[in-house]
């Protein structure tokens, strides 16, 4: 099984038609991945994605299901990427464009959503100024998770304690 490579803040896979990047700490262990395809997504083994496991198809489908952005993914034909519809919501031409490397379109700003995870965070995703003991940080066009729990090691932010 292929190990997976490194990038900046967390590892990508491929299968030889899509990569799919998995950020570590964009991840709330919301579960939605493995729920859905454990055959790829199996936090218990090492590499925990296995893109052999199911089709690109269904990958696409699964990763464009993560909350959080955590998982996102593209084509490796490059010419494929130009193309992809913004139905394809996880594909980072539209949620990562620093994975893109240089010639990244900018996103254009978007109206801030919030959402609430069942027994879990709140993601909130756009731009706007996070306010956290008297510390402002200005987010810009990207997507958090605010520890709801109180249990969090990286206040403000949830690392996945929760679950526990
Ligand atoms: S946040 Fe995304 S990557 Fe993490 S467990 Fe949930 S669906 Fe999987
Ligand atoms: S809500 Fe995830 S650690 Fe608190």
């Amino acid at each position: 099984m292929e190990k997976g490579k490194s990038f900046s803040g967390g590892r990508k896979y491929t299968n030889g038609e899509i990569t799919v990047y998995w950020k570590q700490d964009a991840c709330i262990h919301a579960t939605y991945c493995y729920r859905e395809l454990i055959e790829v997504f199996d936090p218990g083994r090492r590499p925990w994605v296995d893109m052999h496991g199911a089709t690109t198809d269904r990958i696409i489908k699964t990763v464009n299901m993560c909350p959080t952005e955590a998982l996102t993914w593209k084509w490796n034909d490059e010419e494929k990427n130009k193309i992809i519809g913004p139905e394809q919501t996880n594909h980072i031409k539209f949620r990562r464009p620093e994975l893109m490397g240089s010639g990244a379109e900018k996103i254009p700003e978007q109206p801030v959503t919030v959402k609430i995870m069942r027994d879990g965070p709140i993601v909130v995703k756009g731009s706007f100024e996070l306010i956290s003991s008297g510390n402002k940080k200005v987010i810009s066009d990207s997507i958090i998770s605010i520890c709801r729990c109180g249990k969090s090691g990286q206040m403000p932010f949830c690392d996945g304690t929760h679950r526990k």
